[in-house]
């Protein structure tokens, strides 16, 4: 039987529809694990800003990620390489000011975590003091272990990421799907163990085949929240601007753009232009 939080399809007439306030409730990492037991699907979504942060939480999404996407989605980068530690920090302070309930989690950029366990301390610190993130997501599996039980045994839950990992972009050679090998596949499922292991909370599955993703999903006890992974998975992510056709290029085959709100924007920004161009704007009304 579905419970009232799975399968809900949405709806354009409800858009403004808030979850009573008796339902919302602060999302936790252990909580999430309880959800995957109990069968709540999980959502999370991206966000990089203050509007989208409370837009998010207003919603009742479980969780907010500041994703490393914020690089090509806010700031025009070409992929997720170059984002800094102070420009997810300056970002996870905003969305987190938008935000009462849902789980604040924030990437660890390329760069920052990789060369020791103390290196992702110090920037993973960072992340929860000064961008008041809830959990930190780092990407990598069975070689990170150490960093993740370093990560948790000093009090920062760990959201891993497997599959297709962003900032290997050039080792891949492209966005390119992952673990179709029977090998490929066999080291996802030890990173997966590896990072529950560790004492992950959860982690993301992108990209990967949905035969494999349901795999990893009965095989380990924490959370799994697909990008590309199928309907299996504990819970399902997107990126902010691809569930709402604010994607500056080519549609994605695992993105639903719910509102095409790139469309409506450009509208009504051709609108605006016009009505000041023709002395349309500002009337009486707008005017002190
Ligand atoms: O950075 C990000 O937005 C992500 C999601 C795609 C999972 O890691």
């Amino acid at each position: 039987m579905r419970n009232r939080f799975q399968r809900r399809v949405f709806n354009p007439a409800m858009a403004q529809t808030v979850l009573p306030e008796k339902i919302q409730e602060k999302i936790t990492a252990p909580r999430l694990i309880e959800f995957k037991h109990i069968g709540r699907k999980i959502v999370v979504v991206t966000a990089y800003d203050y509007a989208a942060g409370r837009l998010a939480d207003r919603a009742g999404v479980d969780v907010i990620l500041v994703g490393d996407t914020l690089g090509i989605m806010a700031l025009g980068y070409k992929n997720t390489v170059p984002v800094t530690l102070d420009e997810m920090i300056h970002h996870t302070k905003a969305v987190k000011r938008g935000v009462k309930n849902a789980l604040v989690v924030a990437d660890l950029p390329f760069g920052t975590y990789q060369a020791s366990p103390q290196e992702a301390f110090h920037s993973a610190a960072r992340l929860l003091k000064e961008g008041g993130a809830h959990a930190v997501k780092l990407e990598g599996g069975v070689h990170l272990a150490e960093t993740v039980r370093l990560l948790t045994s000093s009090g920062i839950p760990v959201m891993g990421h497997l599959g297709l990992t962003p900032q290997s972009v050039n080792l891949f050679g492209g966005n390119k799907i992952q673990g179709r090998t029977t090998d490929a596949a066999e080291l996802m499922v030890r990173s997966a163990r590896a990072l529950q292991e560790a004492g992950a909370f959860g982690m993301v599955l992108e990209a990967i085949p949905a035969e494999l993703a349901k795999r990893i999903t009965a095989e380990v006890g924490i959370p799994t929240i697909g990008i590309g992974a199928g309907a299996d998975c504990d819970g399902q992510v997107q990126v902010w601007n691809d569930l709402f056709g604010i994607y500056p290029g080519r549609p994605l085959r695992h993105a639903k753009c719910y509102v095409n709100l790139g469309e409506i924007i450009e509208e009504a920004l051709r609108t605006y232009a016009d009505e000041v161009r023709q002395e349309a704007f500002p009337t009486e009304e707008n005017s002190h």
